[in-house]
């Protein structure tokens, strides 16, 4: 079976992808900084489509973490897919750009461009590997 890493993948966009893509056969790895929620999306998918979910808990900034989550897919045969979904806004609710905090703004490009680049190559050798090996950023 193929399978897909998704970044973010305990609620919204990413648990929603996640339950696509199981949908049609996928294994997947999962990451979110809070396990008990990521531990339950993970619980679920498994329960309803019967592939292989694969939950790691932490935080796409930590380099070490994103090197878990390749050998994460790694230990599932493989990575054919990375969605590099999580993201944060730098303050929520969103405000205009004249009241961002600089410090929300330097947190939501650290996880939104930083570590998603360094996942893409964390994965690229894993990635290209594959027959064809592909990367979605949200
Ligand atoms: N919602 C919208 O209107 C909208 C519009 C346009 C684009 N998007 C994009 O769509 C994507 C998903 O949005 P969403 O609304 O589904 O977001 P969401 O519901 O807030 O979910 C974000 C996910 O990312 C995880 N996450 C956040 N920071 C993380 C980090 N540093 N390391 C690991 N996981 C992290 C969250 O779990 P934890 O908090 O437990 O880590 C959660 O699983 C984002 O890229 C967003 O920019 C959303």
């Amino acid at each position: 079976m193929p399978v897909a890493m998704i970044t973010g993948g305990s609620k919204g966009l990413g648990r929603a992808l996640a339950g696509a893509l199981a949908a049609q056969g996928w294994d997947l790895v999962l990451d979110a900084r809070t396990a008990g929620v990521l531990e339950d999306t993970a619980r679920e998918v498994r329960g309803r489509f019967g592939t292989r979910v694969v939950a790691v808990p932490g935080d796409v900034t930590d380099a070490a973490h994103r090197a878990d989550l390749v050998a994460a897919a790694g230990s599932l045969g493989g990575l054919d897919l990375l969605v590099s979904n999580a993201s944060v806004l730098g303050a929520e609710p969103l405000v205009r750009l004249d009241a961002l905090p600089l410090e929300g703004l330097r947190r939501a490009l650290e996880t939104n461009v930083v570590a998603a680049l360094g996942l893409v190559q964390e994965a690229l050798p894993s990635l290209r590997a594959a027959e064809a090996g592909a990367v979605v950023v949200i």
